[in-house]
């Protein structure tokens, strides 16, 4: 959602650093060059990894939803309790500007969160990756901590004070309360495919063409294999992806949850259990064929969200996927949409934001193809019900933000 537009309008996903043309002329009027806070924050961020596309500028200066995550896990925080503690742990975190979106939140709302202590745990695999992250997120006058041979190859202590460790896998995490965010993470984990044929499921294979020199080529496999242990006994569907690395994940989450409370906050491209063959390629932002010149092009498979569901195996609960447009809604994009108009003195101003807000929520767009799905522990949804079965009128409902809709009774 944040920086990550794709099919069809943009893809941004993993940063690409390079030195664009530029196209200002740089001798526009001085009151054109307004310094404004926004203006700040996007000079800090193309200074830190480069830079961004417009749809990224537009959604930024729009209607930035990622704050609105920023405020979803605060929401979770009080609704939960506000413990004196949490762990904000990012999987996947590509540039760090999430996390760092969400932590200006939490900077916001200092003053609710002001007895808390909250560190950052990032679980990153790529290398390059890290060190973007670090660049986005951490003080650069207090050096970073390395150590390649720990659980917790980097250390460091972002902006705001608060400590950031990074990790190459979920299970090096500190087990401690933790709000978990997973957004376009899944749908990068590898899957296998299959395909129903007379003899019962065979999985699609990558092989060498021999027709064609240098060529490779998807072919069925002769016989049964392992990971057919993966499909559902009743599937329909004459085609399904499924994703090993995304049960585990899941699984790990829900244990954790159960355990030590939290939530996990899953946003990614994907369906429930409806759709077949989604395993695609995006090179330079356009769709790119996924055998062709491997190496070149981000790989990605739609979530499947039922599978999540069924991963998470009853001991936490799961809501959703709904879909962003949906998502959003609950969370307030129409009244910030308003406000912003009701401040923009400029026609082309009110346009732009009515085209980012078009692009988030347009149901062409990212509006039904981006889901949000989340884990919480089962008492954190039993006891929301049974507070409002017992509650008097005009207070609010103890609903979880996004996925309900947040009335006032
Ligand atoms: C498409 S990017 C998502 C970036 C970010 N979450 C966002 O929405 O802006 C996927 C991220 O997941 C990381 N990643 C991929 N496989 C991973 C794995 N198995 N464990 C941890 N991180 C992984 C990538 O290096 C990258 O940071």
């Amino acid at each position: 959602m944040n920086a990550l537009v794709r099919r069809g309008v943009a893809r941004a996903g993993i940063p690409c650093i390079w030195r664009g043309k530029c196209f200002s002329s740089g001798n526009e009027p001085a009151e054109s060059r307004q310094v404004t806070p926004m203006l700040r924050h996007l000079m800090y961020k193309i200074k830190s990894t480069g830079p961004i596309t417009v749809a990224e500028y537009m959604k930024e200066v729009l209607t930035n939803p990622a704050k609105l995550l920023g405020v979803w896990f605060v929401s979770e925080w009080m609704s939960s309790g506000k413990s004196s503690a949490f762990q904000l742990v990012e999987l996947g975190p590509g540039r760090g500007t999430l996390t760092g979106d969400i932590l200006r939140v939490f900077s916001q709302l200092g003053s609710v969160l002001k007895n808390c202590d909250i560190s950052v745990h990032l679980v990153e695999v790529s290398p390059k990756l890290s060190e973007l992250q670090a660049l986005t997120l951490t003080e650069e006058k207090l050096p970073l901590e390395r150590d390649a041979d720990s659980l917790v190859y980097m250390k460091g202590v972002s902006k705001s004070g608060i400590p950031v460790s990074w990790y190459r896998d979920l299970k090096d995490v500190p087990k401690g309360y933790s709000f978990y965010l997973a957004h376009e993470f899944f749908d990068v984990l590898p899957v296998h495919k299959f395909q129903k044929t007379p003899q019962g499921w065979r999985e699609v294979l990558v092989d060498i063409d021999p027709r064609v020199s240098d060529k490779l080529r998807f072919v069925l496999a002769p016989c049964a294999t392992p990971a057919e242990a993966f499909i559902q006994h009743d599937e329909r569907r004459d085609h399904v992806e499924v994703c090993p690395d995304a049960g585990i994940i899941i699984q790990e989450l829900a244990q954790r949850i159960a355990l030590t409370g939290g939530a996990a906050l899953i946003a990614d491209y994907g369906h429930d259990g409806t759709k077949t063959d989604t395993f695609r390629g995006f090179c330079g932002h356009q769709l790119h064929d996924v055998l062709i010149a491997p190496g070149t092009a981000d790989l990605t498979a739609d979530v499947d969200f039922s599978y999540l569901r069924r991963m998470a195996q009853g001991k936490v609960a799961s809501l959703g996927p709904v879909e962003q447009r949906t998502f959003l809604k609950n969370m307030g994009i129409d009244v910030r949409l308003k406000v912003l108009l009701d401040k923009a003195d400029e026609a082309s101003v009110k346009q732009q934001l009515l085209r980012g807000y078009d692009m988030l929520m347009n149901p062409q767009k990212m509006g039904e193809r981006f889901n949000f799905f989340a884990l919480l522990p089962h008492q954190r949804l039993h006891g929301a019900s049974q507070e409002r079965n017992a509650r008097q009128s005009k207070t609010p409902t103890s609903s979880v933000a996004g996925f309900d809709e947040l009335v006032w009774q």
